[in-house]
């Protein structure tokens, strides 16, 4: 099998299709890598992106080539590291995998290039987080393989070029429209993926519960599907702390009951949305009268990060249609407002999410 090198920790089990010990300490990282799919067979999901990708693959396979540079976008928890490694698997070569703020000078990133073999994957996530000038030196990398390095410094530096081995950049970014144009442009290849609707969010539950040898029957592999936001992390994290309810309170078998109580106790609602989400819409409303509204001001509100926010709560508040975006700022929807039981106003839109509804 192909070496796989963690530039940024410890390389997290292989999963494959039968079941695993369920390891009780295990981290949430070592939990999630365990259950990610390696092949394209096993993915669940994101039908055309597979598609396109089985193509190129196979067809860098059957020539010899590398594949083609591709960027993954999208918010957290839809598979960009996952999909980094079921190419890397399906290629048949090594995967280096690091990020964007961990390359933190030019010398780092050559000793990266340079322990690649011919062929191999690198997979940098949060690439809109590189610095300028890593960014300036990976330019000639991805386009000729190869990286031009100064030895020395003032009028006795002498340049040298390295060359490379033919490699394949996997980039991953959770914003898209942080990325430079010269960066974008070097790739042969651009996919925003989108939130699992709810059949395969359900599929995944079930998969991921079979891996790891838990009993859930059709209405509890839903409920769990239906609260997790349409992202396959969110529900293998929820599916395991179901499980310890399931095993405490229960006989040990996840149902639609189960899981209800559970996920409200742990204060995920029934369409996802967990404290920070229902704290967004409420300050919207209430302290801001459903907007418009500056991120800013909802982020001084939350006390919380306006790249939080950005990232990881406003795409799937979008995306269900409980706030809108308008050029003065972030607005409330009647939907929205009837959610966290409040009566809309009549100046509220209607919304409509921005993907159809998911649930
Ligand atoms: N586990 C996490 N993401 C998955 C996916 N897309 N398909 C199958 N299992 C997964």
């Amino acid at each position: 099998m192909a070496r796989k090198v963690h530039v940024d920790g410890p390389e997290p089990a292989p999963a494959d299709e039968r079941p695993i010990a369920p390891v009780e300490q295990a981290s949430e990282r070592a939990w999630q890598a365990q259950l990610r799919p390696r092949t394209f067979d096993d993915y669940i999901g994101q039908r055309e992106l597979i598609d396109n990708l089985r193509v190129s693959v196979r067809a860098a396979r059957e020539r010899g080539w590398p594949l083609d540079h591709f960027l993954f976008a999208g918010p957290p928890g839809l598979g960009k590291t996952t999909l980094a490694n079921v190419i890397a698997n399906e290629l048949g070569v090594n995967l280096v995998v690091t990020s964007g703020p961990a390359i933190d000078h030019k010398g780092m990133l050559a000793s990266l290039l340079t322990s690649l073999g011919e062929r191999d994957a690198l997979f940098i996530d949060e690439i809109h987080r590189l610095s300028p000038v890593v960014e300036e030196n990976l330019y000639p990398a991805m386009e000729d393989f190869r990286f031009d390095l100064f030895i020395g410094d003032g009028p006795h530096a002498k340049a040298m070029t390295i060359q490379l081995p033919r490699f394949t950049l996997l980039g991953a970014t959770t914003r898209m429209g942080l990325l430079s144009a010269p960066l974008l442009d070097r790739f042969g290849f651009h996919w925003q993926l989108r939130y699992y609707d709810l059949a395969d969010m359900t599929a995944i539950v079930r998969r991921s519960a079979r891996l790891i040898a838990v009993p859930v029957d059709d209405g509890g592999a839903v409920e769990i599907a239906r609260r997790a936001r349409g992202t396959p992390r969110i529900a293998n994290r929820l599916l395991r702390r179901v499980r310890d309810f399931a095993t405490v309170e229960g006989d040990g078998t996840i149902t639609a009951g189960v899981a209800a109580g559970a996920l409200d106790r742990l204060a995920v609602d029934h369409a996802g949305l967990d404290t920070l989400d229902r704290g967004y819409l409420t300050v919207v409303c209430e302290r801001f009268d459903g907007g418009p509204v500056g991120i800013e001001a909802i982020a001084a509100s939350l006390s919380e990060e306006r790249g939080t926010l950005e990232e990881v709560v406003e795409p799937f508040l979008l995306q269900v249609g409980f706030i809108a975006r308008t050029p003065r700022g972030r607005v409330a929807t009647a939907a929205g407002y009837t959610h966290i039981g409040l009566t809309a106003p009549a100046k509220a839109p209607t919304g409509g999410g921005t993907q159809g509804r998911l649930f």
